[in-house]
């Protein structure tokens, strides 16, 4: 849980750090999925507008460089990311979102870019990531106008899989997080790498991607026993 709410769980230096030992520990541990959430009404309000004030042209890309690695490292983490986004999800809020795996919303939940009304652009890899979410045009469109959006247009386009209502969302995520443990790990983590890998690629490319990471499921005890599961009409017992 993000856990700064006197700020609405504003991102700052502090924050960033925190999260990047957090994750880096994490990384280690066998997690089947991993849930984020913001404490109180925020999700997430943005990157902390009174520490990045006073910054320098180089702080201020130095501190875009430590979001964006932090980022990076969320999506490329060995298991599903969800972020149960409670409340406003602004900014480096929504580009946190972004870099997960999935995106559930309560019906309170506000997205938005408001980065240009600040004088600022998006700098938490969210001019790539929104286009990537929703397609260039929306992206433009959310990013020109600094518009906030509820969570039913959210839904509209894409940017969230997933809306529940008051309250509801981390148990939500569980429920998705869950479903994702049922199955095997491995062919989670590989779907997941060829998703992310292949995204921006050609189809030759993407293919090659795809059929690597399918023959290297049959290395493995699961596709054994997924399988066998199968055809001896049984649940499968995944390690
Ligand atoms: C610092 C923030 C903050 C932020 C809220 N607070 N957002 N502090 N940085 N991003 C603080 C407020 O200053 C206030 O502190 C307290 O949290 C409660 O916020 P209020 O504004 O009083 O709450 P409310 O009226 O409910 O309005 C909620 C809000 C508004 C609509 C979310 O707080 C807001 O517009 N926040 C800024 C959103 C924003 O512009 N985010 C993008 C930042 S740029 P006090 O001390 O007064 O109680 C960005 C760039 C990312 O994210 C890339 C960087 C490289």
């Amino acid at each position: 849980m993000i856990s700064r709410p006197k700020a609405l769980n504003a991102l700052n230096h502090k924050l960033l750090y925190e999260l990047q030992q957090i994750f880096s520990e994490l990384e280690n541990e066998k997690l089947r999925a991993l849930i984020i959430t913001g404490e109180g009404k925020a999700f997430i309000a943005g990157a902390d507008v009174q520490e990045m004030r006073g910054m320098t042209p180089q702080q201020a890309r130095d501190f875009a460089l430590t979001g964006q690695s932090l980022f990076k490292k969320i999506e490329q983490f060995p298991c599903p990311v969800i972020a149960a986004i409670n409340g406003y999800a602004l900014g480096g809020g929504m580009e946190l979102a972004l870099s997960c795996d999935i995106r559930i919303a309560d019906e309170n939940a506000k997205f938005g870019q408001p980065e240009v009304g600040l004088g600022i652009t998006p700098g938490f890899s969210g001019t790539h990531r929104l286009a990537k979410h929703v397609g260039i045009s929306q992206a433009k469109e959310l990013i020109f106008t600094a518009e906030i959006i509820n969570c039913e247009k959210a839904y509209e386009i894409g940017l969230v899989s997933r809306l529940t209502s008051e309250g509801m969302v981390v148990e939500e995520a569980t429920k998705v997080a869950k479903k994702i443990s049922n199955n095997s790990k491995t062919a989670v983590a590989y779907s997941k790498i060829s998703i992310e890998k292949s995204h921006m690629q050609n189809l030759d490319t993407a293919n090659l991607i795809e059929r690597d990471l399918f023959g290297l499921c049959f290395a493995e005890e699961d596709q054994k026993e997924g399988m066998d599961a199968f055809l001896n009409k049984r649940k499968p017992n995944f390690k």
